[in-house]
């Protein structure tokens, strides 16, 4: 039987690839966007099920846990419940620390690090009852190492991985697997909207000296959430070309 999978944040630069890797692996994937996407989400959509893909999407705003009860109810009384979620959804509002607004502290904490309890919260119990899940939170190198310019940015993908620890204990007898895939500087919108000068000097200091295509963050998440692989619970996998060995 085919697994259903969420991808939050599936439209974009990392999630986009993602979907497209575990729906051609057989899975169906249901991308979620947020409303202000819906036009670009459509055209998305009608792309990969044109190629054959079994896709589909699912509008909410991840840092409301009410949006996410109620996308997360349409899914699953369409779709059946979730197997697989890899939380994906994130932003940046980068900025140092003497300027750091609330605002923008407290959109990216919602956005990347409270949008994992939102969502989460809603499928847990389901897997924890069916003896089956793969959740994959997606963090940053930026996590483990900070980034100048990222306070807010850090703190919530260091979290994400403070909860992946936590909840992978509740889920190892139970079948459920929680895992934390931080990947280095990709190639997708985000990184290109930093200034050019600064993202080739860090692109400079990347032993592969380039950044991840996200078709090679697609393949790690495939390995982690594959029926095959069991045993890896509460790891943090690095796919980060060398920036940072942990
Ligand atoms: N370490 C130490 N000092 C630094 C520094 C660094 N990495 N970068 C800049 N500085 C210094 C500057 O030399 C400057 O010094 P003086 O005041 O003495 O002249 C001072 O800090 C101010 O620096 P900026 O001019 O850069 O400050 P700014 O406010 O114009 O810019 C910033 C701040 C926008 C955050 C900019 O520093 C920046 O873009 N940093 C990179 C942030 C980054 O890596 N974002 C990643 C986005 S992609 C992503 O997040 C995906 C992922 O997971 C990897």
């Amino acid at each position: 039987m085919a697994r259903i999978a969420l991808v939050t944040g599936g439209i974009g630069g990392i999630g986009s690839e993602i979907c497209t890797r575990l729906a051609t692996d057989g899975a169906t994937v249901i991308a979620n966007h947020i409303p202000q996407e819906t036009t670009q989400a459509e055209a998305w959509k009608a792309e990969r099920v044109a190629a054959g893909l079994n896709v589909d999407i699912a509008v909410g705003d991840v840092s409301s846990f009410d949006d996410c009860t109620r996308m997360i109810a349409e899914i699953t009384a369409k779709h059946g419940p979730i197997d697989i979620l890899v939380n994906c959804a994130g932003i940046t509002k980068d900025g140092t620390f003497k300027k750091m607004a609330p605002a923008q502290w407290n959109a990216v904490i919602g956005v990347n690090l409270n949008s994992v309890f939102n969502v989460t919260r809603q499928v847990w119990e389901g897997m924890l009852d069916r003896g089956f899940g793969r959740i994959v939170n997606i963090s940053s190198v930026n996590g483990q190492r900070g980034q100048f310019g990222q306070t807010n940015y850090s703190a919530a993908k260091a979290g994400m991985h403070g909860f992946t620890m936590a909840l992978a204990q509740e889920g190892a007898a139970k079948g459920v697997t929680v895992n934390t895939l931080s990947p280095g500087y990709v190639d997708t919108p985000m990184t290109l909207a930093m200034d050019e000068k600064v993202r080739n000097s860090i692109i400079s200091g990347i032993p592969m000296r380039r950044m991840a295509q996200p078709a090679e963050i697609a393949s790690a998440v495939a390995f982690l959430v594959s029926d095959a692989n069991g045993y890896v619970t509460g790891s943090n996998l690095q796919v980060n070309g060398g920036l940072f060995m942990h």
